[in-house]
């Protein structure tokens, strides 16, 4: 008796605590919801903002607080495609007559890029607003600007170090001629090739994305599946030079937005090739960052997870926002017992990242929505500003939140 009573004493606390627990669960995905729908609403206060300050044939760059200046770029900085890329995100998600006509406008000055051979970034330029604005309102136009853009990015790839070359330049030593870099980031590059192997039927661009990847996989990774920046490689020979960094805090560190692109872009790889070893490699890198030691509480990662000053090391709030949508994917690909943890933490950096601390207030920030981004420490280059970049990977995070969540 005394037995059963106890027994019973334990289901009811048990289930007082489940009780307890659920509603408390539901209250923040509830606030969740809120939270990205008035972020998109936000959004439009800001963009329109943003539009009205941007000179016609410039793109949003960044913004200096002190001076209240806007800072723009001309079409063949690696930044040109987020401009149009977020007003397409912001039109699909609440269809705005007037963001499509800016978007469009800004389209009209970044068509000239497609023949631009001089850069690794025409993914970032090409992809993220033409191919938007491709899978929204297929037009046969896009898909020629798209498919010599993938034509032009091809010409960068060597054959011998089965890799696209990154930069022309070579900043950390002029005199070598002959040498070629390969930067992290240009794994968010290869999305626009998979695109162009199947318009056009030719696989040539396909291979050159899974030869990129597997060199990436290979030369830039080290044992903890943390990634070196920029990996130097002999044109001739195709040999790995040495592996160092550009935007980090030092060789051996991990650049945080480079994990992030290279969670991202192995993403990609999976979702278009089904390879299950670049799921691996992304739940790897996932991992790496979610467990790491010096991520924050709140999972904003600081510039750079071995900057020497951390805990006061500034975050960079546009590696969140591409780790955020990274990972709402990944939840989309890996298995459950996984994806749930992928899922839960992305929701919880798109969650840190619509509070004041990040997210501007109206008609703040230059019109951007995101603050506290770190474009090049290093260099003391647009750090701790909005970043156009920020901006559209947190509304493709909204809009992928939206859509796992049926909204
Ligand atoms: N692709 C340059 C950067 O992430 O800053």
């Amino acid at each position: 008796m005394l037995k059963k009573r106890k027994y019973l004493f334990i289901l009811i606390v048990a289930a007082s605590l489940i009780s307890c627990k659920q509603p408390k669960q539901e209250e923040q995905a509830e606030n969740l919801d809120q939270k990205v729908a008035a972020t998109l609403k936000l959004a439009s206060i800001q963009y329109a903002y943003l539009g009205s300050r941007t000179p016609l044939g410039r793109f949003p760059k960044a913004y200096d607080e002190k001076t209240d200046s806007l800072e723009t770029s001309d079409s063949g900085w690696w930044c040109s495609g987020f401009y149009p890329g977020t007003l397409l995100y912001l039109n699909e998600a609440d269809p705005n007559p007037e963001f499509k006509q800016q978007a469009y406008t800004a389209l009209g000055s970044l068509e000239n890029e497609q023949f631009n051979k001089t850069t690794h970034d025409l993914g970032f330029m090409m992809f993220c607003s033409f191919g938007n604005a491709n899978r929204l309102e297929p037009k046969p136009s896009y898909d020629t600007i798209l498919l010599n853009s993938a034509k032009s990015l091809s010409t960068r790839y060597n054959a011998k170090a089965k890799s696209i070359q990154s930069w022309d330049s070579a900043p950390w030593n002029k005199a070598e001629a002959d040498q070629m870099p390969v930067i992290i980031d240009n794994m968010m590059n290869l999305e626009l090739l998979f695109w162009a192997t199947k318009f056009s039927g030719d696989s040539t661009f396909y291979k050159i994305a899974v030869d990129h990847a597997n060199t990436t996989m290979k030369n830039h990774y080290r044992d903890d599946f943390s990634s070196f920046h920029v990996v130097i490689y002999d044109k001739k020979s195709g040999a790995m030079v040495k592996q160092i960094t550009n935007q980090g805090a030092a060789d051996s560190s991990a650049w945080a937005r480079g994990q992030a692109w290279g969670l991202y872009g192995f993403v990609v790889m999976y979702r278009e090739t089904k390879d299950k070893k670049y799921l691996q490699q992304a739940e790897n890198i996932a991992d790496f960052i979610l467990n790491h030691p010096n991520l924050p509480e709140d999972k904003i990662p600081y510039w750079d997870f071995n900057a020497s000053n951390i805990p006061d090391a500034l975050h960079d709030s546009s590696a969140a926002a591409i780790i955020a949508s990274a990972l709402l994917e990944l939840s989309t690909l890996s298995e459950e017992n996984k994806a749930a943890r992928y899922r839960k933490d992305g929701e919880i950096m798109l969650d840190n990242l619509l509070t004041p601390f990040y997210l501007a207030s109206p008609k703040t920030n230059g019109g951007f929505l995101l603050m506290h981004g770190v474009g090049n420490m290093p260099k003391q280059t647009e750090v701790d500003t909005p970043l156009s970049y920020g901006d559209y990977y947190l509304v493709e995070a909204l809009l992928r939140y939206k859509k796992l969540h049926g909204r």
